[in-house]
């Protein structure tokens, strides 16, 4: 495997900075040949171009179904040799041209500790179910909602006076350290999937 990997991202970006920045320290060896959104606006495209990283946004409008805007991501993935794709805040189903065009080679982070909070506003979902403990995780993509193999988690705490901004904080500096250290897994290979288990040999 390569390490070249391809960040999809919504909005903010500030996984994906984390992984540029933990690429540019040398804690990661990887290489991220590009970044792709589905929306125009998104702050994570200026943040790969600040890095000299190609970003591209392809609009789901210009395709007439969803299968056919996974296609035209997995063109521009595979033409720059892409092994591994990071989902980081891409809010967006993948669907089966993606899956099987990178076979376990997809990633995905989620703010709350799988397979708790599955979906949207897991942060919210943490605070109105009144756990003490929620978290971040990492994991391969399956066609199953937030559903594929754990690969590595981090807790954070829930307080009492927490909001869904203090929360989402307080997990996004898990998610920062997680989702570099996952890619680095994943790159180094040794691993297997059995059953629903990421398992190191
Ligand atoms: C992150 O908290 C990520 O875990 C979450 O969106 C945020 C993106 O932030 N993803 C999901 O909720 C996916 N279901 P970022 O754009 O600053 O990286």
């Amino acid at each position: 495997m390569n390490r070249r990997i391809a960040v999809l991202i919504s909005g903010r970006g500030s996984n994906l900075q984390s992984i540029i920045g933990a690429a540019a320290a040398g804690q990661l060896n990887a290489t991220v040949a590009v970044v792709v959104s589905n929306r125009p606006g998104a702050q994570g495209l200026a943040r790969a171009r600040d890095a000299g990283i190609d970003a591209l946004f392809l609009n789901p409008k210009d395709h007439p179904d969803r299968d056919a805007y996974d296609r035209a991501i997995v063109d521009v993935l595979k033409a720059r040799d892409v092994t591994l794709v990071c989902l980081a805040g891409f809010m967006r189903l993948v669907g089966p041209p993606l899956l099987e065009a990178f076979p376990q080679r997809i990633l995905n982070i989620h703010p709350s500790l799988l397979p708790s909070f599955r979906g949207l506003d897991a942060q919210r979902q943490a605070l109105e179910h009144g756990v003490r403990v929620t978290g971040a995780t990492v994991h391969l993509v399956t066609s199953a909602l937030d559903d594929g193999p754990i690969v590595v988690q981090a807790a954070a705490p829930v307080y009492d006076d927490d909001t869904v901004e203090t929360l989402s904080a307080r997990i996004l500096i898990e998610e920062h350290r997680l989702y570099p250290e996952a890619i680095r897994l994943v790159l180094d290979g040794g691993w297997t999937v059995e059953g629903r288990r990421f398992v190191r040999r």
